[in-house]
């Protein structure tokens, strides 16, 4: 975040720390903050410098903010016009002060901070040692701190001549574009000079970036949350642009340099919104947020006699009419939404649904025909293994619709389309709030699909839907029940190891169930498909071995409840302690389980929305009563923008 603030004296340190505190919950192992400030002459000094010239202050250190804090009170620098910070999450080199951005050039008058990976470093830095070079750090960030530098030094050397730049700012901006010409790979660049006081030079390619326009102050950050304390007002930036800012201007242009008007957008979240209200963890609150996450998702989306409306996908209608395949990708939490998804969506449409890790996607080879509808689901919308497959998949024509929850951000702006969610900004890095949302979203999809390609009749589509619409309810439901879990959460904190099973919507809540437990507590957990327990997974069940299994409704066609109440007792009946979640009235479980938690009673397709909270709760709750961090878990990030 930004603040090159007028030249009476600005604030922009105390902005930037701002906002990197609002950035925490991305999760980074470093912290920085560089500035540019009037130079201070000892009095009688005769060292040469004109007085007001400027100089470069850097502050970093490795460890939380806090630790930056502390280095700084330590030795104070002064606040200033312009400022730039950063949290590491390290790629290239371990999380050490050293590696810490922001990097600085030979010279000590530019300093830069990267998000992403140069993919072409280590040719660039053989380079630039062979010239005598030296490397304070193992990073691939350094490279562009001297690369910028010497084009820096250039530039600004001929500002006010004849052909030269017009100012130093444009000197600058100058030497960012030549940089990055010769950059390959995914980076967001932000670079301030001593020669160029209360100016930002900014560029990005494949890494986010985003423009806050404030008064009197403009901001940049690569998440609105950054600078929402500070303004709604914002700008889009697209791919291979450099982004110049000062207090009063704002100035866009390819790297090639011609101009570019970029996209306004007003945020609409709230800064309040993005804060704890009163809950220990964020997580908690996100958790609590979930009837309103699944309700205002819904909102809108209806007309006046129930139908459902999504004008706003912008795609056209003749697109999805054609669809004959469906390919899911995401990673994660998102990643098991859409494999909740697929099971809805083909039953409703009767499209056959590919769900695939992102990650993995472009490296098989997918089948992807113009006929293909590509759903990426992404809460961050700039998960960059997402990003990837998104391009490969419009690169071989398919079309791509972004389910997302963050406006302004990669993945829905270079889709076809886009579907937001409207879960609002999720703090802690272990999903939840967006989970349910994104459920919500792809049903709406799904939904709208079969009303479109006349899979259902209008009034089975409008059924459907107020089964959605009494979901935040049930959820709700769900929430004012939780102590039994919590208890049980203290008791097993302890386990080695915990196993989840669950059959059709059930088996991906099952998978959903071992992820957060991995994340939040450190501990071994897995998800099973409930029938595939004989083929292996049994032998892992050993005497008080806790095995959680999600129970589906009594009413799910095809023995599906049968079926699953069969394998609780086959775990049991080998020693297992079971935890058995099953509906309200579901008497049933009753000889299967050690314990039952109820849910209530709502449609097969509805059931994940209820029956992962109180897997969520139990994950919570286990890690805190481990005394570990919820919401901000060892080596995890919020939003990965690395592949
Ligand atoms: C990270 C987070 C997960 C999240 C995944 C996908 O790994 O720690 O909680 O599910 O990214 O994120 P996205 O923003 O693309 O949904």
């Amino acid at each position: 975040t930004v603040r090159p603030s007028d030249p009476a004296g600005g604030e922009a340190l105390a902005v930037v720390l701002e906002g990197l505190r609002r950035l925490e919950y991305r999760g980074y192992d470093s912290a920085g903050v560089a500035l540019v400030v009037e130079r201070e002459v000892p009095s009688g000094s005769a060292d040469g410098v004109p007085l007001g010239a400027h100089e470069l202050r850097v502050s970093k250190r490795a460890g939380r903010l806090a630790r930056l804090v502390e280095a700084l009170e330590a030795d104070p620098v002064p606040d200033a016009a312009a400022a730039i910070g950063h949290t590491r999450w390290a790629t290239h080199g371990g999380p050490t002060d050293a590696n810490a951005h922001p990097h600085t050039s030979a010279d000590g008058r530019l300093a830069v901070i990267h998000n992403g990976i140069i993919e072409n470093y280590a040719a660039l830095k053989a380079e630039l040692l062979e010239q005598g070079v030296v490397f304070t750090s193992q990073t691939d960030t350094e490279v562009t701190a001297h690369l910028l530098g010497r084009a820096a030094a250039s530039h600004l050397g001929r500002v006010g001549q004849p052909d030269g730049p017009a100012d130093p700012a444009t000197a600058l901006a100058d030497a960012m574009r030549e940089v990055c010409a010769g950059l390959e790979g995914a980076f967001t660049l932000l670079a301030v000079h001593a020669d160029a006081p209360g100016v930002v030079v900014g560029a990005r390619r494949n890494s986010p970036l985003v423009v806050g326009l404030g008064e009197g102050a403009n901001y940049l950050g690569s998440d609105v949350a950054a600078f929402i304390g500070r303004t709604r007002s914002a700008l889009e930036l697209g791919q291979d642009q450099v982004v110049t800012i000062t207090a009063t201007s704002v100035d866009v242009t390819g790297f090639d340099g011609t101009p570019v008007v970029p996209r306004a957008f007003t945020v609409d979240w709230d800064a309040a919104a993005a804060e704890k209200g009163g809950y220990q963890w964020y997580m908690d609150k996100e958790i609590h947020e979930q009837p309103k996450a699944v309700a205002d998702t819904l909102l809108g989306r209806t007309d006046a006699s129930g139908a459902l409306v999504l004008d706003e996908l912008r795609m056209d209608t003749a697109v999805l009419r054609r669809t004959d395949k469906i390919i899911v990708i995401a990673c994660g939490t998102s990643a098991y939404a859409g494999h909740v998804a697929k099971y809805a969506v083909e039953h409703w449409c009767r499209i056959p649904v590919e769900v695939e890790l992102a990650s993995e996607f472009r490296y098989r080879d997918p089948v992807l025909t113009e006929r293909t509808l590509v759903v990426a689901i992404s809460q961050s919308g700039e998960s960059m293994d997402v990003v990837m497959a998104v391009r490969h998949a419009r690169e071989q024509g398919a079309k791509v619709l972004a389910i997302c929850n963050t406006q302004g951000s990669t993945i829905p702006r270079e889709a076809d389309a886009a579907l937001y969610t409207h879960a609002g900004p999720e703090v802690a890095v272990a999903s939840t709030k967006a989970f349910l949302a994104q459920i919500t979203a792809c049903y709406l999809l799904g939904l709208f699909l079969a009303q479109l390609r006349g899979n259902m009749f209008a009034d089975e589509v409008r059924a459907v839907l107020r089964q959605l619409h009494q979901m935040p309810d049930a959820v709700q439901t769900v929430l004012d029940r939780t102590e039994g879990v919590r208890e049980l959460a203290r008791e097993l904190a302890d386990s080695k190891s915990v196993l989840f099973l669950g059959r059709h919507v059930g088996f991906p809540v099952a998978l959903e169930g071992a992820l957060k437990l991995k994340e939040l507590a450190y501990l071994h957990a897995e998800g099973f498909a409930a029938g595939e327990l004989k083929h292996g997974p049994i032998a892992l069940v050993e005497e008080g071995q806790p095995v959680f299994v999600i129970v589906p409704s009594p009413d799910s066609r095809d023995s599906l409840h049968a079926k699953v109440v069969s394998n609780a007792q086959e775990v049991r009946a080998r020693g297992a302690r079971t935890i058995v979640i099953a509906e309200d009235g579901d008497d049933a479980v009753l000889g299967s389980a050690d314990l039952v938690v109820r849910v209530p009673r709502v449609p097969t397709l509805m059931a994940p929305l209820v029956t992962v909270v109180p897997l969520q709760v139990f994950a919570m709750e286990v890690a805190s009563a481990k005394g570990l961090d919820v919401d901000q878990p060892r080596n995890l990030a919020k939003s990965v923008t690395v592949e």
